[in-house]
């Protein structure tokens, strides 16, 4: 097929880790032309056939951003300061509609008010899943709701395992060690399904929520595969509210530790969805045991 009659997917988050990995999957299935949008496009020219400039908090730069696009995956970034998720998302969804998008791709994570009854509170995944109504209802020909899991990169990033009291290095968290709680997956991977997904619409372009799940697993389990490879981590089951007082921010990871313990990190059975997800990306997903082979070196004195 000629390159220009490629249908052309616009990327936001193109330059981190789940957009990136959408950007490469989707040139390597070369059925697509790919727009890479970041606030500083002229720092990443190489990224991608077209690089353009997309800001969320600035709607009136996602008209440009979107125009002559098939398809937009969209991922926003609660952490970055000042970042009100539903506003940035709404605007996407709006400049999306007006360029006539046809498949719209939404990194989503559970709902933790509905699932937990209120019990407990973790805005960066409820504010997420309360976006999914706001995608639904906008009528896109197609719509597609991904879930990306527990980094694996976590490992190396901010849960890297820390000098413990006792002198260990590991892990203190408010977390049962032995419950089997995380779906866990290589977040570069992730592209492989939203790449699949586009390329699949009438299997994956209905509404469908696709889950990259590596591996589901306790924190022993984690532990253990750690070990086996030759590291001597080790886990303390700390109480929530000292948790909650060792670094700022702590209190909301806590209130996430509770939920994963009392509801798993997807929230429900989701062997169904985690199947057509590995259909879509037309692969399984990476085993955590051969990601920490390739990813964590074990340290010697
Ligand atoms: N860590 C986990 O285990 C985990 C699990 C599930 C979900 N998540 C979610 O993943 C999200 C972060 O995704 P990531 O890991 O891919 O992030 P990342 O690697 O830190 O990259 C952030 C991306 O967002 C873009 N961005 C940020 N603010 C923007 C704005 N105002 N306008 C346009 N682009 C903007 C940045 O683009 P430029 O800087 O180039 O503009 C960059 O590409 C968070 O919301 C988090 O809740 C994380």
């Amino acid at each position: 097929m000629l390159s220009n009659n490629k249908n052309l997917i616009a990327v936001i988050g193109a330059t981190g880790q789940q957009g990136g990995g959408v950007v490469r999957a989707l040139q390597a299935s070369s059925q697509f032309k790919v727009r890479a949008l970041s606030r500083n496009p002229g720092k990443h020219r190489e990224l991608a056939e077209e690089v353009v400039e997309a800001d969320l908090n600035r709607p009136e730069t996602l008209k440009a951003a979107f125009e002559g696009a098939h398809g937009v995956f969209l991922v926003t970034n609660y952490r970055e300061a000042g970042a009100d998720e539903i506003k940035q998302a709404t605007a996407v969804v709006r400049a999306a509609k007006d360029a006539g998008v046809e498949h719209f791709i939404w990194s989503t994570l559970p709902d933790v008010e509905q699932i937990s009854g209120g019990k407990f509170h973790v805005p960066h995944f409820t504010g997420k899943a309360r976006i999914d109504r706001i995608v639904k209802e906008a009528g896109f020909p197609h719509h597609t709701f991904v879930i990306a899991p527990g980094y694996y990169q976590n490992f190396v990033g901010f849960l890297a395992p820390q000098k413990l009291a006792e002198g260990s290095v590991g892990w203190a968290l408010p977390l049962d060690p032995d419950v089997r709680c995380l779906h866990m997956g290589d977040i570069t991977e992730l592209g492989k399904i939203v790449a699949g997904a586009f390329a699949h619409t009438d299997e994956a372009g209905n509404g469908e929520y696709l889950p990259l799940v590596g591996d589901f697993m306790s924190f022993n389990e984690i532990v253990d595969t750690l070990n086996r490879q030759g590291h001597k981590f080790s886990f303390k089951q700390v109480p929530k509210e000292v948790f909650a007082t060792f670094f700022p921010g702590a209190a909301e990871l806590a209130e996430m530790f509770g939920y994963w313990e009392a509801y798993t990190y997807l929230g429900s059975d989701s062997h169904d969805r985690i199947a057509l997800a590995n259909k879509i990306a037309g692969r399984q997903p990476t085993k955590f045991s051969t990601w920490v082979r390739a990813n964590v070196p074990v340290q010697t004195p």
